[in-house]
């Protein structure tokens, strides 16, 4: 499915990085940032334009590979991986940030994914993540169909459980990035921090 999406010429979710990245990125220790589901690489590559050493992973190859040459043309070097999240290993106490934006899975797979998040940060690292709520079904302007693929407060304070939360938040933002995610969305926002 990911990849006849990607198959489009243009970049579907827009070559500008997500609005909740940018105002908050700086929240990210220097070091090893770890960006799921990253797709076609608007993040990964702003990220290592601040100066990170961004690792993307994502399961889409087409998605992946106009993030290579997204990065080529922004002249960053970015550990491109090709993994299904549901069985990616991402290690333990390796990571300075993990950056999650729309990474929408079946909620099996995000509980576990959260559990090797909580595992796989380092002591100070942060978790940058902003999805949407089942809220969006109301809005359709974009995101997932089925409120099984969204999340909220209650479950993402349980699934990061380990985690301090600095920020966790639902609200409605404009969402106008690419042409996939196009206007009023329900979306939650966390930052928080392994202690
Ligand atoms: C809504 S897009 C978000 C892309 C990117 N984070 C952004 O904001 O531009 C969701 C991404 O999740 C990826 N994805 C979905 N299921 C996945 C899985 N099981 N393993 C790895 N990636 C997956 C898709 O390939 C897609 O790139």
């Amino acid at each position: 499915m990911w990849d006849e999406k990607y198959s489009a010429p243009n970049y579907i979710y827009g070559t500008k990085p997500n609005e909740f990245l940018t105002q908050n990125f700086n929240l990210l220790p220097k070091g090893k940032i770890l960006c799921l589901a990253e797709g076609e690489g608007r993040n990964a590559v702003f990220l290592a334009k601040q100066g990170y050493s961004v690792t993307a992973v994502d399961g889409s190859a087409v998605g992946l590979q106009k993030a290579r040459k997204w990065a080529e043309e922004n002249q960053v070097s970015i550990e491109f991986i090709h993994a299904d999240l549901a069985d990616y290993e991402l290690g333990e106490a390796k990571w300075d940030g993990i950056v999650s934006i729309f990474c929408h899975l079946p909620v099996n797979i995000r509980r576990a994914l959260h559990q090797k998040v909580v595992t796989s940060l380092k002591q100070d690292g942060v978790m940058l993540l902003e999805a949407y709520t089942p809220d969006q079904l109301n809005y359709k302007t974009g995101g997932p169909t089925t409120a099984d693929m969204t999340m909220n407060t209650v479950q993402l304070t349980e699934e990061l459980n380990g985690l301090q939360f600095t920020l966790i938040q639902e609200i409605e933002r404009d969402v106008v990035e690419g042409t996939h995610h196009t206007g009023t969305g329900a979306v939650i926002q966390v930052i928080a921090k392994k202690p």
